[in-house]
């Protein structure tokens, strides 16, 4: 029997978080304030810890991970890396398939490595109280997790269309002690403005971000800061953890380099921790295909430009380079709730631009339809994002039986999806469309960066 659950003991996780910024080969253009020139570190203090500011804008190559961090992960870390045997028996496939089991998190998803991180962080800074934006409400219930072992209290403006959709989520978040509202909310002047404009909207990410933020940066106390859950460079940072343990993974399970690195990217977090370790060797020589996933519906990396916008939908957050579909852009109702971020992390956009990695997008359709046979072949039940990946792990999977190529694919199964069986419910009674971004739609979005600064795209051209 050859092993399929690779695990590594407490001793063996990783004591360094990796830092793709260091050797990118063109470096990243840096954000942007209200007057078009880059912004200082201290500009960012009334939203983000210090500490915190400095992982962000680092550019060391290996950064320690605190032991007390490190004593709260053990509950699940390292995680599992798992083989596929019985997909790939399905599918017949010479491909061998590996997923890093994020799962396995006491919220179920990659989400707390970064909340246990950023919440210590902030603990140590002085700080109080959290707040922050949640989609499908797996960063939600991570950060209440988080903040609940750590001492802080944590608010989380959830967008209004999960937060009627996911009952359980919010749940969670009371469980652990959080506080949840439905974004856009009364409690602030961004929320305000939007539902006086839009009473009825399904709410976006970026409209939750500018609550967040509203709350954090107006609390006259001070004690307050803002955490987000993916995009910026710190978060990506703290979910390397998942390819370095990947790595020591392979190494046991008598493997080399794999041939393909697969992962869903809402802002870019899981995606990035599973491959930068491997775009780093992809730099260094090594033949990797690195792919992010997206939903056709929300075609931030396929189809959108890479150039200056805002993160959230009131602009208050420094210009970030990146590809995005505009900070107005308010998403269709799909199911993958995690996937529906106007932008994409920097680090990200910057390895596309560069050609370090080829982003793929699949409809709902074939998502929900590659997670009910991993869910009848493998057992578990993905999560909608998770399914997203899962779509391009049984497309190249195929794709390598048909070449005949003995490939190895891994992939970062990001979630669970047994607080997110609505969307089941919706696929297996046939309510569930495809939807593709309308062009007319994109184009109007993207009518608002036209005043914005223009981001220059660097390569080298080695890609
Ligand atoms: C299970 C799961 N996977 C993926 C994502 C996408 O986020 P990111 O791109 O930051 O990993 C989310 C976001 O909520 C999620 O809940």
């Amino acid at each position: 029997m050859k092993s399929i659950k690779i695990m590594l003991n407490e001793n063996d996780i990783p004591r360094q978080w990796y830092n793709l910024a260091a050797d990118l080969p063109t470096p990243l253009l840096p954000p942007l304030g209200p007057d078009g020139n880059p912004i200082s570190p201290d500009m960012l203090a009334p939203v983000f810890p210090m500490n915190l500011i400095e992982q962000e804008v680092s550019q060391e190559r290996w950064i320690d991970i605190p032991e007390e961090i490190l004593d709260i992960l053990y509950r699940w870390r390292p995680s599992p890396l798992r083989r596929a045997v019985y997909l790939e028996k399905y599918l017949q496939t010479p491909a061998r398939i590996y997923y890093k089991d994020e799962s396995v998190s006491p919220p179920g998803s990659h989400k707390p490595n970064t909340a246990v991180a950023q919440a210590w962080y902030n603990k140590q800074f002085g700080i109080e109280r959290l707040t922050t934006e949640t989609g499908a409400g797996q960063w939600g219930s991570a950060l209440a997790f988080a903040c609940n072992l750590i001492g802080l209290e944590c608010k989380v403006f959830m967008v209004r269309i999960s937060f009627d959709q996911k009952p359980f989520r919010k749940m969670m978040m009371a469980t652990w002690g959080a506080n949840c509202v439905a974004s856009p909310s009364s409690e602030t002047n961004a929320g305000r403005k939007v539902l006086a404009e839009m009473p009825d909207t399904p709410g976006s990410l970026g409209i939750a971000i500018s609550e967040a933020i509203e709350q954090a940066v107006t609390d006259p106390s001070g004690k307050t800061r803002y955490s987000l859950g993916s995009v910026l460079n710190h978060v990506l940072l703290h979910q390397t953890i998942i390819g370095l343990e990947a790595k020591k993974q392979l190494e046991i399970a008598g493997e080399k380099s794999p041939d393909v690195v697969i992962g869903c990217a809402g802002g870019g977090s899981n995606f990035a921790g599973l491959s930068f370790p491997f775009v780093a060797d992809k730099i260094n020589g090594a033949e990797i295909e690195i792919i992010p996933v997206e939903p056709t519906a929300c075609p931030t990396m396929t189809r959108a430009p890479f150039t200056y916008d805002f993160g959230d939908t009131a602009c208050t957050t420094p210009l970030l380079a990146m590809h995005t579909l505009g900070h107005a852009f308010i998403p269709p109702p799909i199911h993958a709730g995690g996937l529906r971020y106007h932008g994409m992390a920097p680090l990200i956009c910057q390895s596309i631009v560069e050609g370090l990695m080829k982003p793929r997008a699949y409809h709902q359709l074939q998502s929900y339809e590659a997670a009910i046979t991993w869910a009848k072949t493998e057992g578990f039940i993905p999560a909608p994002e998770t399914s997203q990946a899962l779509a391009a792990v049984i497309e190249e999977a195929k794709n390598a039986k048909e070449e005949g190529k003995e490939k190895m694919i891994l992939f970062n199964y990001s979630g669970h999806g047994l607080m997110d069986l609505m969307g089941y419910d919706a696929y297996l009674s046939g309510n569930l469309t495809d939807y593709e971004l309308p062009e007319e739609e994109l184009s109007k979005y993207l009518k608002d960066l036209e005043n914005l600064p223009k981001a220059e795209m660097r390569k080298t051209g080695k890609w």
